[in-house]
């Protein structure tokens, strides 16, 4: 299969196409060739003649997009929208990654796929229309939302906790923001397996369970070597920064799992990641 990648030179694009590279044709995009904020840009991936595209490419910043949601719309939603374009002069089949954010939060029981969405940040808000658009435009589409991913060979929150613990400094971490840490490899695992099925959808793809943000920054200082580093909890509210996040955003993933794909716990997950990394102390 010719399957275009958007996104390819970030973490999850560079990681799906080292792993469909060897039984498909990748056609891997980014910027600055593709600019998502420009039309004409993405129109020349029809050129290309994909006949599936994964759409990776975003605006991530969720901070940047606070600061800016006019440029968030116009790279996660609209640009979404040429890509979306370009799947229909194609017929191509569309997979769109899109987020935990989509939701505001407030619920204390794990999102499903068709519970409904209501952002509450531009970085959110950008992709819930990313969602709309594709759903209108692309009959044959997968919507993957995800949370949290910890990737090797980037900045991460596993490697920004362990610099600060290991320098010394004082760590405060918030404790009322919670969801699904998502290991990128079994991320992209799933995704390829969710590909070759067939079914299109709205997905939920985590590593299973969830935890805080401090839950989670304990668990790695656990399991690096940094049991005695204490770690304060703050609320969200004491952590003041541009965009506000869900505080409750756990995925539950309901419909893959019908399919056979599910993702392990996100502590395997974790441990897992450490030990590549050559952390795993205990
Ligand atoms: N990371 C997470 O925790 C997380 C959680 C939930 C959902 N997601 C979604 O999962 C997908 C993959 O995330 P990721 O963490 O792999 O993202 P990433 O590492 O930030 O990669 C995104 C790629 O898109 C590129 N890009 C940015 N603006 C662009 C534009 N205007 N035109 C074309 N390309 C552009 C980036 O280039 P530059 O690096 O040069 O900007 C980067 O190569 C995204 O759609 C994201 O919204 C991520």
């Amino acid at each position: 299969m010719r399957i275009m990648i958007t996104g390819v030179k970030g973490r999850l694009g560079g990681r799906l196409a080292a792993l469909l590279a060897p039984h498909h044709t990748i056609l891997g995009v980014d910027l600055p060739e593709l600019d998502l904020a420009d039309p004409a840009s993405v129109s020349t991936l029809v050129e290309q003649a994909p006949e599936t595209i994964i759409h990776c490419a975003a605006w991530t910043d969720v901070d940047g997009c606070a600061r800016d949601p006019g440029h968030a719309l116009r790279v996660n939603a609209y640009g979404t929208k040429h890509v979306a374009l370009a799947c229909q002069r194609l017929g191509a089949a569309l997979l769109f990654v899109s987020t935990n954010e989509v939701f505001d939060g407030q619920s204390r029981v794990p999102y499903r796929e068709y519970d409904a969405a209501n952002p509450i940040n531009p970085y959110g808000y950008s992709k819930w229309v990313a969602e709309q658009i594709v759903r209108e435009l692309v009959p044959q589409h997968y919507i993957v939302r995800t949370s949290w991913l910890i990737a090797h060979g980037g900045h991460n929150f596993v490697h920004a906790i362990l610099n600060r613990a290991q320098q010394g400094e004082v760590l405060r971490v918030v404790i009322n923001e919670i969801a699904a840490p998502t290991y990128n490899d079994d991320l992209a695992e799933a995704i390829v397996r969710l590909l070759v099925s067939g079914h299109y959808g709205t997905y939920h793809l985590v590593n299973a369970g969830y935890v805080s943000r401090w839950g989670l920054a304990r668990f790695i200082l656990d399991h690096a070597g940094y049991t005695g580093v204490p770690i304060e909890p703050i609320v969200l509210a004491q952590y003041p920064r541009p965009s506000r996040p869900p505080e409750f955003s756990a995925l539950e993933n309901s419909a893959a799992a019908l399919l056979g794909i599910t993702l392990r716990p996100w502590q395997e997950a974790m441990l897992d990641f450490l030990a590549k990394e050559g952390l795993l102390v205990s």
